[in-house]
């Protein structure tokens, strides 16, 4: 897959308002590849989000991610993929919690342009959290994100939404068509207030692994200068693309 390294960038508008997140969509249009409208833009503003979105970072680019990491029974999912991708969104989340079956109904839906990728394990939990939810100690957040990337990809799943630690082992198993997303990024230089991210990786180590995507938010969002952060990262992408043998 050759892709540019702004364009590997994910900017999730994670605000509270249509208008501040067309501010962020305005400055940083030339500088990522997609903007990911998530549970508090769209729990405020709605479908609106994704016109005015795709309006204002031009009608060309199908460039929206519609991450609300859908999770209840699999007719429900079906109905809310179906809707997302009437509202032009080109990739939707579903999480991987419910099983295989769920997957399975949302990806064997005909729906062209727009993908779905599943979500493994939250980058937020470690092993302490996995423990707490019950998992044995020897469940490493590895092995079940490949367990789960097992059926997303039976399922017919377009890729996966994992760490930068586990994106490299899943790359191996399923070959590099299989899209993976890797949130909870964290460049060495950034500085992000109560990190509720646990399983982090810079942006280089994450494109190092083979990630095919990053999402980076905060790093970006709370730095002194959103556009000089992001195109930092993107240096930072394109350097770490010139040492993999796969770009
Ligand atoms: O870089 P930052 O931590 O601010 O990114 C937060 C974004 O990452 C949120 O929009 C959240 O939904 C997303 N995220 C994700 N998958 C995860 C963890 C976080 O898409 N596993």
């Amino acid at each position: 897959m050759d892709i540019s390294a702004k364009k590997r960038i994910i900017f999730p508008l994670d605000c509270p308002t249509l208008e501040e997140a067309e501010y962020y969509v305005t400055i940083l249009k030339d500088y990522v590849g997609l903007f990911k409208i998530g549970l508090e833009l769209f729990v405020s503003a709605g479908p609106e989000a994704l016109k005015r979105i795709m309006a204002i970072s031009g009608v060309d680019q199908k460039n929206i991610f519609l991450d609300m990491k859908f999770h209840d029974i699999p007719e429900t999912v079906r109905g809310a993929y179906r809707a997302a991708s009437m509202h032009g969104a080109s990739f939707v989340t579903v999480h991987c919690d419910e099983g295989r079956r769920l997957l399975e109904t949302v990806a064997k839906e005909d729906i062209s342009g727009t993908r779905v990728l599943a979500v493994t394990l939250l980058t937020s939990l470690d092993r302490g959290s996995l423990v707490e939810l019950g998992y044995s100690p020897d469940m490493t957040p590895e092995k079940i994100v490949l367990r789960r990337a097992e059926f997303a990809i039976e399922a017919g799943c377009d890729g996966v939404v994992c760490s930068g630690s586990e994106v490299r082992a899943v790359k191996e198993r399923f070959g590099l068509d299989f899209i993976v997303v890797v949130p909870g990024i964290r460049p060495s230089w950034s500085l992000v207030n109560n990190d509720d991210q646990r399983r982090i990786i810079t942006p280089a180590g994450a494109i190092r692994n083979m990630a095919d995507y990053v999402v980076v938010g905060r790093p970006i969002r709370q730095a002194n200068d959103p556009v000089a952060a992001a195109i930092k990262i993107a240096g930072e992408i394109e350097e770490a693309l010139l040492n993999r043998s796969v770009k």
